[in-house]
């Protein structure tokens, strides 16, 4: 997905994703710096922030000393991770709206890099990894969250198959996504070594809980799903819902898995 399509996808999720921060995205922020480990006085490059599901614990661990650029392309996302940092006067985190592989901001070396569920979305995976590799220190510490094979790929299709009557255009297929180059331990261990990081740990993280049909919509509209129905009218969108919500059923997907692996590295010093 480009930038800029993302950042308008997500920002028009912006009500639902925050619908689904208590439950997924802050959780497994928290993970996310619970591997980063930013230290007080650090500074952190929070890349894809969102609405700062892990820029907010990043800023508590750094502290008044540290600081904590969290870049996101969805202005909505970016405005309430801000109003979040302010409430809890977490000045050290400062939030900003652009594409995380050009953001001219932050001169200075980070001693951390994180991107929770970020990665797959560069046009260019590996690419836009060195990019954000580019912001570290030596020996700097690099920090990415991505999906296990078996959870959130099942659900993708069906949200997929929901939209195609609508959006004929989307029938020609889906392109694998780039998540599935990081959807196993191995792979994601591989894919750290391959951009030359070193003490290279991959901790998986088992992740699921129940999932109501009516939550599963707002999952839809919260989440990148949206990008199929962006612009389609009131009825044509009930009649995804139900498609969606049919699917659901037949796949058995009462579950929502977002079961996933945190991968972290250093660049050497
Ligand atoms: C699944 S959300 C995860 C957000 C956050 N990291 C979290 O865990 O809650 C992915 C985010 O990546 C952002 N994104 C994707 N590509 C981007 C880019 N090139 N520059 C900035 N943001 C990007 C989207 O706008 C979206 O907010």
């Amino acid at each position: 997905m480009n930038p800029e399509t993302a950042g308008h996808v997500f920002h028009a999720a912006r009500d639902e994703f925050a619908l689904w921060s208590a439950r997924l995205w802050r959780p497994l922020g928290e993970l996310l710096t619970a591997v980063s480990r930013p230290a007080p006085g650090e500074r952190v490059f929070d890349a894809c922030c969102g609405a700062g599901a892990s820029a907010l614990p990043a800023a508590r661990a750094v502290g008044p000393g540290g600081v904590v650029d969290a870049v996101d392309a969805a202005a909505g996302l970016v405005a309430d991770a801000a109003r979040q940092a302010e409430a809890a006067g977490l000045a050290q985190a400062r939030f900003h709206t652009g594409d995380v592989l050009t953001w001219d901001g932050g001169a200075e070396p980070y001693d951390v890099v994180q991107c929770g569920y970020g990665v797959f979305f560069f046009p260019d995976m590996d690419a836009g990894a060195r990019a954000l590799l580019r912001r570290l220190r030596p020996g700097g510490r690099f920090a990415v969250s991505s999906w296990l094979a078996g959870g959130m790929d099942r659900i993708v299709p069906v949200g997929h198959a929901a939209a195609v009557p609508e959006r004929p255009e989307l029938a020609h297929g889906q392109r694998p996504s780039a998540s599935d180059r990081l959807n196993s331990e191995e792979k994601m261990r591989s894919w750290l070594l391959s951009l030359g990081l070193v003490d290279v740990e991959v901790h998986p993280v088992d992740y699921r809980f129940p999932l109501h049909p009516d939550d599963a919509w707002t999952f839809y509209l919260g989440a990148a799903l949206r990008g199929f129905v962006q612009g389609l009218p009131p009825e044509a969108l009930e009649r995804v819902r139900a498609r969606f919500e049919a699917g659901l059923r037949e796949a058995d997907l009462g579950t929502l898995d977002a079961s996933s692996l945190v991968g972290t590295g250093r660049v050497p010093s």
